[in-house]
């Protein structure tokens, strides 16, 4: 074992691996796991993880679990990371990857994270798994409480999309709505959780475990890139922890010697609730919440993201990176994008496609640049958005003859004429 513990990133208390947190208990600030990368580095050879199976626990020494016997998987991350040659023509970048966590077990990048969560909450011993959620943590946990053989509670705003609400209370999770958006949800179960009138391993926001698991897109992209960074990685933001934990992953790499260098990390936000981008271009410190809009990136829908979003902006910063925020037209013809590449995106998770073309004409990132962007949820995930989008052909034939009608009625390129 090489977790070492936490560490405050505010008052820099030290906390031991075996403690059950969430916020540091002197500060409330975020606590962050440390491992003994000396020793890791010496006992781990990078080349030998390639040879486990590709899922998030292939780099289990590197998360923050006491006993692996406890590890509750449905075989998440090992995502594709696919290039795409046209897409990186059509927003102006030499070589651009796609990360596609859509092809996670319910279908977005929450089971990265909460595979770790589940596993921490049989190790501690409860009973019941719990988060807050626009959706798509939701169903995960729900997901992963099923696995593991325990109960799960989400709370979410009215409006998620169906598909994701259904997808929890099917794994059998009480699903309690809220009319309300998602950043006063996330004050009023944080208080809930803090009252001790619940005993629920919380799989929200402030579980410091919970979020190592994130940093894994880091370690399988160097992998698939032959151990090498690329020059920017894009992720969507919501909370903002997300793009925090993949630059961790990279700096420990490097820390490791297993790559020689970092990317700038770049975050997207759809404009109308974009917090830490309006952050980031007035060049504050701090992220302040803003009123709460509605946009088709309902995922991402967090108006006041809180201290997250002040480390998010932090590391956006730190890393030497870049924010955008981008309308809906931009997210909606991001999906169609990647649709004619063959993947199926919920706009949430296309964001980073938006972004990116934004990134290159104000000079962010270079057209010579090697650019990875992550896509984060399956199009199943806001299947009404979707449909919206297309339009089912009326026609509909019943005999053989109106097949062959229909089908030389089409264009050579397969079209109606
Ligand atoms: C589809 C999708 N992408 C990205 C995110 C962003 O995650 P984070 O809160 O870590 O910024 C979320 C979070 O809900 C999401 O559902
Ligand atoms: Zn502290």
């Amino acid at each position: 074992m090489y977790f070492t513990g936490f560490t405050c990133v505010s008052c820099q208390r030290v906390y031991r691996p075996d403690q059950d947190l969430l916020l540091c208990p002197a500060c409330d600030n975020l606590l962050e796991a440390q491992y003994d990368l000396a020793r890791l580095g010496r006992d781990v050879d990078r080349d030998a993880l390639a040879r486990r199976p590709a899922t998030v626990w292939r780099f289990a020494e590197l998360l923050p679990v006491l006993d692996p016997g406890k590890i509750v998987t449905l075989g998440e991350g090992g995502t594709p990371l696919l290039r795409s040659d046209r897409l990186a023509r059509e927003c102006g970048v030499r070589e651009l990857w796609i990360k596609t966590d859509a092809a996670n077990p319910t279908g977005s990048l929450k089971d990265r994270s909460i595979t770790v969560s589940a596993t921490k909450a049989l190790e501690f011993g409860y009973g019941v798994l719990s988060c807050d959620s626009t959706g798509n943590k939701a169903s995960s946990t729900a997901a992963y409480a099923a696995r593991a053989g325990l109960r799960s509670v989400v709370f979410c705003p009215y409006e998620t999309p169906l598909p994701k609400a259904a997808q929890a209370v099917f794994f059998g999770a009480e699903l309690i709505r809220v009319r309300s958006h998602y950043s006063a949800i996330n004050a009023m179960y944080r208080q809930l959780i803090r009252s001790g009138r619940v005993r629920w391993y919380d799989c929200g926001t402030d579980n410091p475990f919970r979020y190592e698991g994130k940093k894994t897109y880091a370690y399988e992209i160097a992998q698939d890139l032959g151990w090498r960074a690329p020059d920017h990685v894009l992720h969507p933001i919501a909370g903002g922890m997300s793009l925090v934990k993949t630059w961790k992953g990279f700096n420990e790499m490097r820390a490791l010697g297993w790559v020689d260098r970092v990317p700038r990390m770049a975050g997207v936000q759809a404009q109308v609730c974009a917090p830490i981008v309006e952050a980031w271009e007035r060049a504050e410190t701090v992220v302040k919440g803003i009123e709460k809009r509605p946009s088709v990136a309902s995922a991402l829908g967090v108006a006041d993201p809180g201290l997250l979003g002040t480390r998010c902006l932090e590391t956006i910063r730190a890393s030497g990176g870049a924010a955008a925020g981008v309308t809906d037209d931009e997210i909606l013809n991001a999906v169609r994008a990647l649709g004619r590449e063959g993947l199926f995106v919920e706009p949430s998770g296309a964001v980073t496609l938006a972004g990116l073309p934004r990134l290159v004409r104000s000079g962010h990132i270079d057209r010579e640049a090697s650019v990875v962007c992550v896509v984060t949820g399956s199009g199943f995930k806001d299947f009404e958005a979707i449909a919206r989008m297309v339009s089912i052909p009326e026609r509909a034939v019943t005999t053989y003859d109106e097949m062959v009608a229909a089908a030389t009625g089409l264009s050579s390129e397969g079209t109606p004429r």
